[in-house]
């Protein structure tokens, strides 16, 4: 596990990143102890260091393993907010990105101070897919704080660990010298925002037993204006049947109406709940990521 890099979310999700030198054996190590995997991915470097020798093919990828600690559970992944990283296509398993060099990597007198330094954008998306603002992340392999200027930079709280001292004082520097921008909601949250959330027809309100054939759900709360559910989630309503869309256009005498903020069923006590509730209830359960 000597040279692997890790990077531990308060939640129990896990980054590692690795080499064939030791990534298969980090792999088989996380497994045996129950952690399950989420992703593989791989950066590809796209500037990677040539094989002088000669004698084998250019090493030109690591291997990053996202694992949570069990298969079950929940974690974070702001799925729809990465893609604009490809085009707004969904992110892919094959992360293209250069090696850091340039004005990136920390020098002490023109030389290099760590041979693996990292990235910025490795980090910057690792840390923004699996997590979110104020969001905890150890990372327990520090060397220049890579990870921690990514956090601080996306308002992440960050823990360091470093074995060798010459590191700390110049991963300190480096994150004390990063002014993130104010932190408001608007700017820093990704979170899958609800026009993004998935589709739930009516009918799945039925199938998923949130509501039960023949039940009433009443119009804007009004108890006078009642319509029965049919058990292919039409509404009957007066002798007018159709969605909960067309129901509501029909009460409003012919003005459009959106059936979800209309509709209304009386719970236990009687008190009247909004069928935009049950709704939530079953997106929730669609956005549960599932292997
Ligand atoms: C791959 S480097 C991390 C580079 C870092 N991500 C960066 O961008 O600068 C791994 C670091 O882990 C440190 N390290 C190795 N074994 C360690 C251990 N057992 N405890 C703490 N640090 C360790 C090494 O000194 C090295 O700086």
């Amino acid at each position: 596990m000597k040279a692997a890099h890790r990077l531990l979310k308060e939640d129990g999700a896990i980054w590692v990143i690795g080499t064939y030198h030791n990534i298969y054996r980090v792999g088989k190590l996380l497994q045996d102890i129950g952690f399950w995997i989420i992703n593989e991915i791989i950066w590809e470097k796209n500037n990677p260091m040539p094989n002088f020798r000669g004698v084998r093919f250019t090493n030109a990828h690591e291997t990053l393993i996202w694992a949570k600690k069990s298969e079950g559970g929940k974690y974070t992944i702001n799925y729809h907010a990465m893609k604009p990283f490809n085009d707004g296509k969904q992110m892919r398993s094959v992360w293209n990105l250069p090696i850091c060099k340039g004005k990136e990597r920390i020098r002490v007198d023109g030389e290099r101070v760590h041979s693996t330094q990292k990235p910025m954008a490795l980090l910057y998306r690792a840390i923004l897919s699996s997590t979110n603002p104020g969001d905890v992340i150890l990372d327990p392999f520090f060397g220049t704080g890579t990870t921690g200027a990514a956090a601080k930079i996306l308002h992440r709280k960050w823990i360091g660990i470093e074995q060798d001292k010459y590191y700390i004082p110049i991963a300190k520097k480096r994150i004390d010298q990063i002014q993130p921008e104010e932190y408001t909601i608007q700017a820093f949250d990704i979170k899958d925002k609800k026009r993004l959330a998935p589709r739930v027809p009516f009918p799945h309100l039925l199938e998923y037993g949130l509501i039960k054939p023949g039940q009433s759900l009443y119009f804007n709360q009004n108890p006078k204006q009642t319509a029965v559910v049919k058990p292919n989630g039409n509404l009957l309503y007066n002798g007018f049947e159709g969605s909960i869309h067309q129901t509501a256009k029909h009460i409003l005498k012919g003005k459009p109406g959106n059936g979800w903020l209309h509709w209304f069923f009386a719970d236990k006590k009687g008190e009247f709940l909004s069928i935009d509730i049950l709704r939530e209830i079953i997106r929730n359960d669609l956005n549960e990521p599932t292997e």
